[in-house]
């Protein structure tokens, strides 16, 4: 039984529909990311999911229960939001405690368990301070801890670290996916910055326009995206018209070249993906390889990243600066790994 069953939730504004029939099943302790471009139906979900948004169809599930005509505070669902999530007159010790004050737990325990969230989050030595006595990771860590401290269901993150620098972030990232394996928490944690999303989850959700793309293990959403939007939008630089030649075989305008096998019959017209560090670059033109001309170098430090122009549009390559140096309009021939071609799904 999965710890969090979304069933076909359906939920308009205005007769817009901003989510169609977004299903998906997470797992006890499990951490999902769920990963989009602004305004695809992220913050809707996780909205609906709590109970602060009524849906129009569907249900959900929580641990075998139907919360979908559940009041939120009924829910056992802890949130966190962007920022701007403490109470700024009460001290760290005060808000952590609020939710359990609110479920009537008494005085000794409250103070208990308040303890136990800060350490959780490193703050133990912060309980007297005020919010604005606290930088802004602190602040966030704080609202962590009152999240967890009441031990939710399921903990729903909105873009938490969204303010906070990269160093940061990437630091918070590591103390909350350590926090929520400790303590067996299913959460789910939306961003739309995707090497957020593979850093922390085990699996990703990627979404557009209210549709769940694909749900899979981070390396699968970025190995093997599903469709088109997928791949461009877990950065898949070069994505190609092709014509399946064979089971190993795709034809790019007037140029074979060899692939992985192919699950698509002969003569079909599909569209293939690469990333730019799977295609190599050689000097002058050759067999099985798109002719072509340098038309950008950018250096990268241990890389450079060249586009080259070809007949059938600009590839982009990286390459290891140790590898080659190409020049600007320099001709050259740019070829692709055959394992690292993916045919996308339309
Ligand atoms: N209360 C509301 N009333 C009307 N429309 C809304 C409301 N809330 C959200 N929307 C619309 O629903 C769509 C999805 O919004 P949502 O906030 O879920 O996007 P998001 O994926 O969280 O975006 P972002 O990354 O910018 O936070 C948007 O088109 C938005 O304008
Ligand atoms: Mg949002």
């Amino acid at each position: 039984m999965p710890a969090l069953d979304i069933q076909s939730v359906t939920k308009s504004y205005n007769k817009l529909r901003v989510l169609d029939r977004v299903s998906a099943q997470i797992d006890k302790g499990e951490l999902v990311t769920l990963l989009g471009p602004s305004g695809c139906g992220k913050t809707t979900l996780l909205r609906s999911i709590a109970g602060l948004a009524d849906i129009d169809e569907g249900r959900i599930v929580l641990e075998g229960r139907d919360v979908t005509k559940v009041p939120i505070h009924k829910r056992g669902i802890a949130m966190v939001f962007q920022s701007h999530a403490l109470f700024p007159h009460m001290s760290v010790a005060d808000n952590v405690a609020f939710g359990l004050k609110m479920q009537g737990v008494g005085k000794a325990e409250r103070e208990d368990r308040v303890k136990r969230a800060l350490s959780l989050v490193r703050l133990d030595a912060y309980l007297t301070r005020m919010p604005h006595e606290l930088s802004g990771g602190q602040q966030q860590r704080v609202a962590i801890a009152r999240a967890i401290v009441t031990n939710p269901t399921a903990l729903l993150l909105d873009e938490p670290f969204g303010a906070l620098d990269r160093k940061l972030r990437e630091t918070l990232q590591v103390e909350l996916r350590r926090l929520t394996k400790e303590l067996g928490i299913t959460a789910i944690f939306v961003t739309h910055d995707q090497e957020e999303a593979v850093v922390l989850s085990d699996r990703v959700a990627v979404m557009n326009a209210g549709v769940i793309q694909q749900i899979a293990p981070a390396v699968d959403v970025y190995e093997n995206p599903a469709n088109e939007f997928v791949a461009n939008f877990m950065g898949f630089q070069n994505i190609f018209d092709a014509k399946v030649r064979s089971a190993q075989e795709l034809a790019i305008g007037d140029t074979v070249i060899a692939t992985d096998k192919i699950d698509v019959a002969p003569g079909e017209g599909i569209r293939m993906a690469i990333r730019a560090e799977r295609v190599s670059i050689t000097a002058g033109h050759r067999e099985g390889a798109i002719p072509g001309q340098v038309s950008s170098s950018t250096y990268l430090g241990e890389q450079n990243a060249y586009v080259v122009d070809t007949a059938d549009g600009p590839v982009t390559a990286r390459i290891p600066t140790s590898v080659a140096r190409f020049s600007m309009g320099e001709a050259v021939s740019v070829s692709f790994d055959p394992a690292a071609v993916r045919v996308l799904a339309s």
